[in-house]
């Protein structure tokens, strides 16, 4: 695995801000928040962006002649920077506490905190991405991408399998209550 070096991914990051936000977090919830994410996700995924096995395209072309070392730098900037948390609707975000914490047993969804954490940091060497602070459409609209297999670069297809036993109310509950985890 290449170290990253976020003084590094700090320079190579202002083409990135015009989306992503100056600290990884962004005005428009349809990109993501990057800030505090784990550096393996990060650096994985960027990888799949790139070689397209994860369709972006509004950053294909900007990520086209960027190198693994690139990409492990930026993700270390990154994941060096502190997460936001989100005011999430109380309503959905105490339906969502239940999902996350207990999955729904009848439909075949588990717990959520397994893998990404009762803090909902996630497990960084497992592959497991911090949800914390997420913006709420992004990601419902990620969860939805997961189940039409839109998104398809989930190496054992775990987030397809789960998302697609998920009803939209399921999505929108555990997403605002990530937001504020
Ligand atoms: C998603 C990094 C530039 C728009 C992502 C993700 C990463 C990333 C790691 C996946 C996040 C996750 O799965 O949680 C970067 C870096 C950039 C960059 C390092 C600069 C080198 C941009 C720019 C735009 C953009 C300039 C807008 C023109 C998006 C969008 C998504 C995304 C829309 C979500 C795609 C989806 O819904 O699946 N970016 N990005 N990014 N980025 Fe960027
Ligand atoms: C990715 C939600 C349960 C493993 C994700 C993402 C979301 C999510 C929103 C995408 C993050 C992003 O784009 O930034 C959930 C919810 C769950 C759940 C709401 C419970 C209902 C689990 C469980 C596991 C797991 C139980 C492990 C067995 C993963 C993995 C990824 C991921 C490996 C990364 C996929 C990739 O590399 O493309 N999850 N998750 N998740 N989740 Fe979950």
């Amino acid at each position: 695995e290449i170290e990253g070096d976020p003084a590094a991914g700090r320079e190579k990051a202002q083409v990135c801000a015009a989306c992503h936000g100056a600290n990884g977090i962004s005005a428009v919830p349809m990109f993501p928040n990057l800030a505090g994410q784990q550096a393996s996700y990060l650096t994985q995924q960027l990888i799949d962006i790139r070689d397209g096995t994860r369709a972006v395209p509004q950053m294909a072309g900007i990520v086209a002649n960027m190198s693994d070392q690139d990409f492990a730098d930026l993700a270390a900037y990154y994941a060096e920077l502190d997460p936001n948390l989100g005011q999430a609707d109380p309503a959905l975000a105490e339906q969502g506490r239940k999902l996350y914490r207990a999955g729904d047993l009848a439909k075949g969804i588990p717990a959520c905190t397994a893998c990404h954490t009762p803090t909902g940091q996630g497990i960084g060497t497992a592959g497991y991405p911090a949800l914390s602070g997420q913006h709420p459409e992004y990601t419902v609209a990620t969860l939805q991408d997961f189940a039409s297999g839109a998104r398809s670069n989930d190496p054992n297809a775990i987030m397809r399998d789960i998302a697609s036993k998920m009803s939209d109310e399921q999505m929108q509950a555990v997403a605002n209550y990530v937001y504020g985890l």
